[in-house]
C-alpha cells in the first residue's frame, strides 16, 4: 500500500478512514496533501476492497483550516489560476467518486477545508465543528469550488453572506442550513460516520454509484437529470446485482451484492 506524508489511511469493515494529517498546521491543505488526495482517489483506492471512505482530521482541533496560507503568500495570477484549477479537479474527483465519501468534521473546517467537506457526498459534524469561507479576510476568494458548492448546499442568499463576511458558523447552525446532516458529540463522530458507511456498504455498489452520478447530474448545466436517471437505471438493470437484489427479496433472504 502507498504510504503518505500528509494522510493516514486506516482500513476495516470495508471502510477506509482517511485522516488529514498535518495537525501542527491544523491540517491545512498544502500541495503535498493535494497530490496525495489525488493519488488516493485516482489510483490507490483500487488497491483496497470496495467500500465507503470517511475523511476526517487528525487531532481535536481541526478537520482542515484551509489551504496552506504559507504556500499562497506571494502567488501570482497564472500560478494562482493553475492552483485553483488543480484543487477544483481533485475535489471534483471526490464529488464524482463512485463509492460514498463522507466527511466527519471534527473541528475547524475553513476555506479549502470547508470546500473539501462540501465536495464529499455528505457531512457529519461534531459539536465542536466550525465552518466558514474566510478567504475575503485574506483579500481573495475561495478557489476550490466554494462559491459554487456553498450555493448548492445552503442557497444563494446565505452563501453570499457567508462568502462576503467570512463569518464562521457552528455545528448547529450548519445543521439548520443543510450544510451537515447530523451533529453529534465529538466522541461519537466516527461511530456515526461508520454507522452510515456500514449501512451504505450493504447496498448494491452499482446502485450507490448510480445515485452519486445522477444526483451530481442535477448540478451540471446542460445535463438532463431525468434522462441520465433513466439511462443509469437501464444500465444497472443489466447487472447481476439487480437480479440478486430482486431475487433475494422474493426468496426472503439478504442480498449478497458483488458490484457487477
Ligand atoms: N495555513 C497554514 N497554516 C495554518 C493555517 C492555514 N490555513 N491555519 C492554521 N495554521 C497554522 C498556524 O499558522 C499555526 O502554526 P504555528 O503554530 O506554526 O504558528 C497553527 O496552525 C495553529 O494555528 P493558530 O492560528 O495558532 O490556532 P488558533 O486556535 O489561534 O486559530 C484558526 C485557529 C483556525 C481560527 C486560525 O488558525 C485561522 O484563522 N487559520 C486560517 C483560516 C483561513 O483563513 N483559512 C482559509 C485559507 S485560504
Amino acid at each position: 500500500m502507498t504510504s503518505y506524508s500528509t494522510l493516514l489511511v486506516e482500513t476495516g469493515d470495508n471502510i477506509l478512514m482517511l485522516r488529514l494529517n498535518r495537525p501542527d498546521a491544523l491540517n491545512a491543505l498544502n500541495s503535498q496533501m493535494f497530490d496525495e488526495l489525488k493519488s488516493f482517489f485516482a489510483n490507490d483506492y483500487k488497491a483496497y476492497a470496495f467500500g465507503s471512505v470517511i475523511i476526517t482530521g487528525t487531532g481535536e482541533k481541526a478537520f482542515a483550516a484551509g489551504a496552506d496560507i504559507k504556500e499562497l503568500n506571494g502567488l501570482k495570477s497564472a500560478d494562482a489560476e493553475r492552483l485553483s484549477a488543480k484543487g477544483q479537479s481533485i475535489f471534483k474527483l471526490i464529488e464524482e467518486f463512485h463509492a460514498p465519501v463522507i466527511a466527519a468534521v471534527n473541528g475547524f473546517s475553513l476555506g479549502g477545508g470547508c470546500e473539501l467537506a462540501m465536495a464529499c457526498h455528505f457531512r457529519i459534524a461534531s459539536t465542536k465543528a466550525k465552518f466558514g469561507q474566510p478567504e475575503v479576510n485574506l483579500g481573495i476568494i475561495p478557489g476550490y469550488g466554494g462559491t459554487q458548492r456553498l450555493v448548492q448546499l445552503v442557497g444563494k442568499g446565505k452563501a453570499m453572506e457567508l462568502l462576503m463576511t467570512g463569518d464562521m458558523v457552528g455545528a448547529e447552525e450548519a445543521l439548520r442550513l443543510g450544510l451537515v446532516n447530523y451533529v453529534v458529540e465529538p466522541e461519537q463522530l466516527l461511530d456515526k460516520a461508520k454507522e452510515l458507511a456500514t449501512k451504505i456498504n450493504t447496498k448494491g455498489p452499482l446502485a450507490i454509484k448510480g445515485v452519486i452520478r445522477c444526483v451530481n447530474g442535477n448540478f451540471v448545466p446542460g445535463v438532463d437529470g431525468y434522462h441520465l436517471e433513466a439511462k443509469t437505471f437501464g444500465q444497472i438493470a443489466d447487472s447481476e446485482d439487480f437480479l440478486e437484489g430482486t431475487s433475494a427479496f422474493i426468496e426472503k433472504r439478504k442480498a449478497a451484492f458483488k458490484g457487477h
